[in-house]
């Protein structure tokens, strides 16, 4: 492969962070945020924090910190900012949400209580199970973008801002096909002067952002930027886009068992996955529309991983079910059980059972960091669109219409970390290792 010299913008000034939805993850993600500021956790679960990069020849022993290499935003740059449809303070909200406790909380009560949501975009029709009292009026979705555009433009200059990232962690819209407003950049304006219904509030969201060459990364399982006309406008305006449905709990254990058991070649008859959830989270999952966005990402991932068009006596007739129960008592501490029936030489018949006790806001919030900290270092690599090199943050990872998604969690982690050193202009590694060794000499 031709290698071309990549010059990456130095990451000067302050990044900011635009989060429409301010409630479990987000309140996770900022608390955690300041906490490591302050010196009071280690970035436990984040990447770019915590990870080394294996750079060069294994001899060479060379395993330094990612961000000792990679030109990323430094985490006292950062300042956030978001939108919600309850005015609650993020101390309020991330009390509310239950994920941490007092004792965690107090510490940075002043840093969280001092961040406020402004008013958001939001219609019950794609968010059922929600009503608040904070959004936005105006006639068009057109009209709500340019209040949006007027919020942003507001906080860069209150806040000295010099470049931004919006990343979404606001409630599952319902599910929804691409349709003609969504196929080029000129029928969604037209669409959003015309108060289209196949527009949701998080595209609006999106396209305020990109139109900006802002990057916008989608934690939800719904459409969003999934469709041509926002694809052409990320070309156009150079933002990159990465989404989607962050990659927590489930089926985060699900793209680390499959792709082990397919190396095996060890076959599957069924993967029973059911869920208790007691958030707000799991109360919009409640609803059918929400919950099909969800269940539609979440059984995508074992077929790709599977192959079982190229594997059928393995996989071709697989069970596959998600259920996602709403169960208040439980709140944000959700508990996953998988039933994996699995079957081995001569078809003997075997089960694997998890019982994954799992925070999905702790797992979620470190991955809100490393992509906000990528898909800034990616605007200033001039890397405009899709990000796929990403989708090791996602459940539904977004890829280029020719390729098919890759769900395996190490292949994914590889793609990252080949694309990282292609960026500095660093070897790749194949993982070949046939160098240490003379067999052809
Ligand atoms: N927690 C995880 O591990 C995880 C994993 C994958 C995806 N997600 C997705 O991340 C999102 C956030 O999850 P959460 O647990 O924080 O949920 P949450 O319900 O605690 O927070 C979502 C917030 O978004 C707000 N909201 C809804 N519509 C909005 C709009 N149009 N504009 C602004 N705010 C809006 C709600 O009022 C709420 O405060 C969900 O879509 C969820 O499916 C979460």
């Amino acid at each position: 492969m031709d290698r071309k010299k990549i010059v990456i913008a130095e990451p000067k000034g302050k990044l900011g962070v635009l989060i429409p939805g301010m409630g479990a993850v987000t309140t996770t993600f900022l608390a955690g945020l300041e906490s490591i500021r302050r010196g009071l956790y280690p970035a436990y679960g984040s990447l770019t924090q915590m990870g080394h990069i294996r750079l060069g020849r294994r001899d060479e022993n060379r395993q330094p910190l990612m961000k000792d290499v990679i030109p990323l935003a430094a985490l006292p740059d950062i300042v956030c900012a978001g939108w919600d449809i309850f005015p609650d303070n993020c101390y309020e909200a991330a009390k509310h949400a239950g994920v941490l406790t007092p004792e965690q909380l107090d510490p940075i009560k002043d840093f969280l209580a001092g961040i406020q949501p402004m008013k958001a975009v939001f219609d019950r029709r794609y968010v059922r199970k929600l009503d608040g009292p904070h959004v936005k009026s105006g006639a068009t979705w057109w009209d709500k973008h340019l209040q949006l555009d007027e919020d942003i433009q507001k906080f860069a200059a209150d806040n000295g801002i010099d470049r931004m990232v919006m990343i979404w962690c606001g409630s599952t819209e319902v599910y929804m096909e691409p349709s003609a407003v969504h196929q080029s950049i000129e029928a969604f304006e037209r669409g959003l002067k015309d108060n289209d219904e196949h527009i949701a509030p998080s595209m609006v969201y999106a396209y305020t952002a990109i139109k900006r060459g802002i990057p916008y990364i989608n934690g939800s399982p719904h459409l969003c930027t999934d469709m041509p006309a926002l694809i052409e406008l990320a070309a156009k305006t150079g933002a990159p886009i990465a989404g989607k449905d962050y990659k927590t709990g489930q089926t985060l254990m699900k793209t680390m068992i499959a792709p082990g058991l397919k190396a095996r070649m060890l076959g599957i008859d069924g993967w029973f996955s059911t869920n208790l959830l007691g958030n707000r989270d799991g109360e919009v999952l409640a609803d059918p529309g929400s919950f099909k966005s969800k269940e539609v990402s979440k059984l995508s991932v074992l077929d790709t991983i599977l192959q079982p068009d190229l594997y059928p006596d393995l996989y071709a007739k697989i069970h596959h079910m998600v259920r996602i129960n709403y169960y208040p008592p439980r709140g944000d501490d959700k508990e996953g059980w998988d039933n994996i029936d699995i079957f081995g030489w001569m078809g003997r018949k075997m089960q694997i059972k998890i019982n994954f006790l799992c925070r999905d806001s702790i797992l979620a919030a470190p991955v809100v960091l490393d992509l906000v900290l990528f898909a800034d270092l990616a605007a200033r690599a001039g890397m405009p669109g899709i990000q796929e090199w990403l989708s090791f943050y996602f459940k539904s990872p977004m890829t280029a219409e020719s390729v098919y998604p890759e769900h395996d969690l190490f292949i994914q982690l590889t793609k990252l970390k080949n694309t990282l050193r292609y960026i500095i202009g660093e070897e790749l590694i194949t993982h070949l290792g046939i160098e240490y060794y003379n067999y052809f000499d």
